[in-house]
């Protein structure tokens, strides 16, 4: 068996990835999102909502390719968690007529455990690499032979004696997915011939997306209570998806099983999700700046000590929809909370509290 089926044997057979991220805050929903997710998936580009300039453009490369009988050049993607990174690899290799064989960053510790996937990938197959930026430098070395020419090269004996032994690969293509593309190194980002960046959803796609969920689920929703999920859906799929769920489950117990406006507001306030879609972490990592550093500027470490959480969570996960609706600003001294912010939690900006002015 080759490491490709025990990793799919591992996490079923319909999702072929290690794990399905989750924000730090939701505890058990973890695996609901990992169920879930198998089944709300698109299963082809028809089905794939939004993000149309980048579909539209891997389309045209994955025909291109396939015309020349060449294998599609290797693409990365990246962007915020939840935005359909997973997704898109899974319709690229559907599209090849590929297997997709799933890994990730962490989990191709040693060298060996990369060869071993490189060796079971067939003429096509998509190798999925997962928070490729956690690639460890020895590992990544071996990649980078293997996406130019496809093939291995080991080095045996030592100093004057020393040979290396090339081992052919098939043609495969190479997608990798990070949340943050600055951290790749230089060569191993030169080895991808596509590069896509994932922005948030609209709240238009975000509805469709819902509304789809809604039918594969089964779920009655009207379209006031689509638009509702979607405004507080922090521009990510997932998170459309899983509020919807949590939408329904109210309505199931407390209105007669159909979603409308009122009833999507009522549930997802009492999940604590506020109007613009933010939750509690949201909201707390907001007020220690604005409250307990006077809205900044602050240092992300000392934040982090403040609400005791993972570094990592607040700069991928919080800080880059709260950057985006110009919540918080980045400057050199640390993050502020702008007057936006302020206003949204109900306090009084410090006076001059938005940064400086033009003429200072
Ligand atoms: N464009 C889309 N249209 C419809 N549903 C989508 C779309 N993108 C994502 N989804 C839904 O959102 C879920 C999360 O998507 P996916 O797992 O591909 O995100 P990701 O970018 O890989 O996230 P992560 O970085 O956390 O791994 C999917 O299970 C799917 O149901
Ligand atoms: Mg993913």
């Amino acid at each position: 068996m080759s490491s490709g089926d025990v990793r799919k044997k591992i996490v079923g057979p319909d999702d072929a990835q290690p794990r399905e991220d989750v924000r730090a805050t939701d505890g058990d929903a973890s695996l609901e999102d990992a169920v879930y997710g198998a089944t709300l998936r698109p299963r082809t580009f028809e089905d794939y909502v939004g993000q149309r300039q980048i579909v539209e453009n891997l389309r045209i490369a994955i025909d291109a390719a396939k015309r020349r009988g060449e294998p599609l050049e290797h693409v990365l993607f990246s962007g915020p968690p939840g935005l359909g990174k997973t997704t898109l690899a899974n319709l690229i290799a559907k599209e090849l007529g590929g297997t997709l064989h799933g890994s990730s960053g962490p989990t191709l510790e040693k060298p060996k455990d990369l060869v071993g996937i490189l060796t079971a990938l067939e003429a096509g197959d998509v190798l999925f690499i997962d928070e490729i930026h956690r690639l460890g430098a020895v590992v990544e070395e071996y990649l980078y032979p293997a996406m130019e020419d496809f093939q291995i090269d080991f080095v045996v004996d030592r100093g004057a004696y020393a040979k290396t032994l090339k081992l052919p690969l098939k043609r495969f293509t190479l997608v990798g997915a990070t949340t943050r593309a600055g951290m790749l190194s230089a060569p191993l980002r030169d080895r991808f011939g596509l590069m896509y960046h994932l922005d948030y959803y609209e709240p238009a796609d975000l509805q469709h997306i819902v509304e789809r969920s809604a039918r594969v689920l089964e779920v009655r929703i009207d379209p006031a209570g689509a638009a509702t999920i979607a405004e507080r859906s922090r521009g990510t799929p997932r998170i459309a998806n899983r509020l919807l769920r949590r939408v329904r489950d109210f309505a199931e117990v407390r209105a007669d099983g159909v979603v409308t406006g009122p009833v999507a507001d009522e549930a997802l306030r009492r999940e604590g999700v506020d109007e613009r879609g933010l939750d509690r972490l949201d909201r707390a990592y907001l007020r220690t700046i604005a409250e307990g550093y006077g809205g900044g500027p602050v240092g992300i470490n000392a934040i982090a000590a403040t609400l005791t959480e993972d570094l990592e969570t607040l700069e991928d996960v919080v800080e880059p929809y709260l950057l985006k609706i110009g919540f918080v600003q980045r400057t050199a001294n640390g993050r502020k909370t702008t007057a936006a912010a302020f206003a949204h939690l109900g306090l009084t900006a410090p006076s001059g509290g938005d940064g400086p002015g033009l003429f200072s």
